[in-house]
């Protein structure tokens, strides 16, 4: 039998979902509410404390809801979570999400969240992503999955993909790979593939000419300026306009003082192909570059060619260290950029970054919830919160970004 309630929406939480309470005081998470609203759901996941639930029928619904602009979500591609909210409610939303972890997560109070969170930019809501990794279906053609499912649905084109990459989708067909990351620099015009198949048996057919297949494949991107190589392994933002907007934030957060190292050496933590070293730091700003992947350091060798040449013979050379930022010796330092992924810093990595005495630490967080705890634990180092700025570099989805940063405490002296 059909266990069917009927609920008010209370909010939109972390990861998308609205939450409501059912009648036995539990909180209930249904996907695809949105705040407002009452809807009939049914139970599909009971346990102790929760409950998850999907909807049967929306009773009231609110004034922000909205039909999916993309058509493929009715198919039942589940690539954008939050295309049935209204655009301009999408950022307000992320915001509130925000401020909610910062309140049970960091333990800050509502009147320090009122000062502390800003709202940054949004990228467009299509067309932006220059990144998209998608699955093959039994055709070969691309497509991507049901939400929290592994079936397949067919897709054409994507809404929010580039339309270089959308090229790409219309008319590829792959064999003997289950997956495929295809990409594209919005600025040069390049576009690669690469097919996740271990074995190397993977074919795709069907390409523009001028795409590069292949595991060693490569586009460059131009950002703020900056021309920055990134192998197909190597992760990259999700858009130019997202990298752009990111490193404008990130300058904004670390002071052009900092980032001119006047106060020490720059650690860039979880630093990627060098998005941010290459475009904020110039080549003599001693830099510290901290990474586990290969590809990314090879890029990164590439991109801080200069940096690294100009520091070389001198007391304090620039380097790439491939590793873990929790298995890092640290160096002192004046400045912490840290670019986490989802999972974010944790105790291990805090220790780390506080162990450096910078006087200042960027943090960039995918992760509302994650970057909530990381920011109570660099509190509890020893700094103080100045800012949190959300960005949207993810629109009709509930991904969050955030660019956090603290300044140390003045030691108490005796
Ligand atoms: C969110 S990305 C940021 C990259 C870069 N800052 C950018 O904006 O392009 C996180 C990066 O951290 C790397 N990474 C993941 N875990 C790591 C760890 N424990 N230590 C160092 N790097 C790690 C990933 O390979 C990835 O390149």
């Amino acid at each position: 039998m059909m266990n069917v309630e009927k609920v008010k929406v209370e909010r939109m939480v972390a990861g998308g979902d609205a939450m409501a309470r059912l009648a036995d005081g539990r909180v209930v998470f249904i996907d695809g509410a949105i705040t407002g609203e009452r809807v009939a759901i049914e139970i599909t996941t009971n346990k102790r404390d929760f409950a998850r639930a999907r909807i049967i029928e929306i009773l009231e619904a609110s004034a922000h809801r909205v039909a999916p602009p993309c058509r493929f979500v009715a198919a039942g591609c589940g690539g954008c979570g939050w295309q049935h909210l209204a655009i301009d409610r999408q950022m307000p939303t992320k915001v509130a999400i925000v401020g909610e972890a910062l309140r049970r997560t960091a333990k800050i109070s509502e009147g320090e969240i009122f000062a502390l969170v800003a709202k940054g930019g949004s990228v467009a809501s299509t067309a932006f992503r220059t990144t998209l990794r998608m699955a093959v279906l039994q055709d070969g053609s691309l497509g991507f999955r049901r939400a929290a499912s592994n079936e397949l649905v067919a897709t054409t084109e994507c809404l929010v993909g580039h339309a270089l990459l959308n090229e790409i989708i219309a008319t590829a067909r792959a064999t003997n790979t289950d997956e495929v990351t295809l990409r594209c620099g919005a600025s040069t015009g390049e576009r690669a593939v690469w097919l996740h198949d271990e074995r190397g048996r993977g074919r795709i057919m069907g390409l523009p000419d001028d795409v590069n297949v292949g595991v060693e494949a490569l586009v460059h991107e131009k950002v703020v300026g900056v021309t920055l190589r990134i192998m197909m392994t190597s992760f990259f933002q999700s858009s130019h306009a997202a990298a752009e907007l990111l490193v404008e934030t990130v300058r904004e957060a670390a002071t052009v003082e900092a980032l001119s190292g006047h106060h020490g050496r720059v650690i860039d933590a979880y630093g990627g192909v060098g998005l941010f070293a290459a475009t904020l730091l110039k080549p003599e700003v001693p830099t510290t570059l901290i990474e586990t992947s290969e590809s990314s350091c090879r890029d990164a060798k590439v991109n801080l060619a200069e940096h690294l040449r100009q520091t070389r013979d001198t007391a304090s050379p620039s380097q790439i260290v491939r590793g873990n930022v929790e298995q890092w010796s640290p160096v002192e330092a004046g400045l912490v950029l840290a670019d986490p992924a989802r999972t974010g810093l944790g105790p291990q990595a805090v220790s780390k970054l506080v162990a450096t005495n910078a006087q200042r630490i960027v943090l960039v967080s995918c992760d509302a919830v994650a970057g909530a705890r990381d920011l109570r634990l660099l509190i509890d180092g020893g700094y103080e919160l100045e800012k949190v700025t959300v960005l949207d570099l993810f629109p009709h989805t509930p991904h969050i970004e955030t660019v956090s940063v603290l300044q140390r405490k003045a030691r108490a002296t005796r």
